[in-house]
């Protein structure tokens, strides 16, 4: 099979559904994974949310609801803990990260008993930027959906400015421009869906104002560009009762700090749309993040990145052939298409990196020893061929 054909194509988009649909948990979850050691038998509502809106986005509207519903109950559930943590946040108490709402679960829906680097929002916000597009897509309902976005909705409206890790799980202490970017996203899809009581709306509402400055104000480097962090810390939050979990990475802080871009920046723009593709904000972050780190429709994750000794990850040549596409330019969406479609193996799967070019050669090692070889299948990889062919007309 030629890659770049018409037929490879749509034959990816196929079997990317196949993929994704075989490994959904009868939950409804979507295992990040399911043989990669470090995450199975968990769901991620970050990979999760891009998972189900690349099927939905494909037609399969039966398996993004399934995942929507398992998203509902799970976070439904967890609605006196979020109270709870928003009476002692009203009334000035402090809350230690460990006591936020998870960044995975078990296919069950279960806090999980091993070890992570728990505590990101921007799943919460991608899960309901997902849900609402979905719901709007194939006029659906979701059952128990209104009151988990009335949950993740309180939860974020109060908790929005508060540091958390990033996408990659690293640098628990900062204010992530791209986790605002999802909360931004999420939070606008809760007030605008009309199901949120009106004083919680008016708050979310407020919290949507006061992201968009914050951003405009802080987020944003003297060259232009969104940057990785905003660069005042905001009083982080104490540290566990045990001590904090050790950092996933080994941190270089240097070339890290809050002027570099990170590729997950590309989704502040399409398709979160906090900018707008043509605004010049928008228009330097996308070329920043592609001059630094796309390198032959592979993108790297930002400079510094040593995990697995930093490859290019497919899912960031999503956003990145995403952003093209939003702007326009379809041979340079395509070609991005082309380049995750070549990663795919015999079984048609696709991995979470390729390690041919490596910004930090010597770090791989470590961690082929620690967690052996690179996910495969990630399904977010499917999931964001998916999108991005949706993007492109491209169908199976
Ligand atoms: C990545 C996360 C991702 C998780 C599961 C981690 O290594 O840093 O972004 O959500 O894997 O795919």
């Amino acid at each position: 099979m030629i890659v770049g054909s018409d037929l490879a194509r749509a034959q990816l988009v196929s079997r990317s559904i196949d993929v994704i649909s075989m490994h959904q948990s009868p939950s409804g979850a979507y295992p990040a994974s399911p043989t990669f050691s470090a995450y199975r038998g968990y769901a991620w509502l970050r990979d999760g949310a891009f998972i189900a809106e690349g099927m939905s986005r494909a037609g399969q509207v039966a398996g993004a609801s399934a995942f929507h519903a398992w998203c509902a109950e799970v976070i439904g559930a967890r609605h006196a803990r979020v109270e709870d943590l928003v009476r002692r946040a009203r009334a000035g108490l402090p809350v230690s990260a460990a006591e936020m709402l998870p960044t995975r679960f078990t296919l069950e829906g279960g806090d999980g008993a091993d070890e992570w680097w728990d505590h990101q929002l921007d799943g919460y916000g991608t899960w309901l930027w997902a849900l609402a597009e979905h719901t709007a897509r194939h006029g659906v309902r979701v059952p128990g959906a209104d009151e988990a976005v009335r949950v993740a909705a309180l939860y974020l409206t109060w908790f929005w400015n508060q540091p958390c890790y990033d996408w990659w799980e690293e640098h628990v202490d900062q204010r992530h421009v791209s986790t605002l970017g999802a909360v931004h996203a999420g939070l606008r899809a809760a007030v605008t869906g009309g199901t949120l009581p009106g004083g919680e709306a008016a708050a979310a509402s407020e919290a949507v104002a006061e992201i968009a400055a914050l951003v405009a104000e802080q987020g944003v480097a003297p060259a232009g560009h969104l940057r990785k962090w905003l660069p005042s810390a905001q009083g982080a939050m104490p540290a566990e009762p045990d001590g904090p979990v050790a950092p996933l990475h080994d941190l270089h802080a240097e070339g890290l700090g809050g002027d570099a871009v990170d590729a997950s920046l590309l989704a502040c723009v399409a398709p979160f749309g906090l900018y707008p593709v043509d605004h010049p904000v928008a228009v330097a972050t996308v070329a920043e993040v592609e001059r630094q780190l796309a390198r032959d429709g592979g993108v790297h994750r930002f400079r510094a990145d040593t995990f697995y000794g930093g490859g290019r990850w497919l899912l960031l040549a999503g956003f990145l052939g995403l952003n093209h596409a939003a702007a326009g330019r379809r041979a340079e969406a395509l070609r991005y298409l082309d380049w995750m479609a070549a990663q795919a193996d015999e079984a048609g799967e696709l991995p979470e990196q390729v390690s041919d070019v490596l910004l930090a050669p010597r770090r791989r090692e470590e961690w082929l020893e620690r967690w052996g070889p690179v996910a495969r299948p990630l399904l977010w990889s499917h999931g964001m061929y998916l999108m991005l062919a949706d993007a492109l007309e491209v169908r199976a």
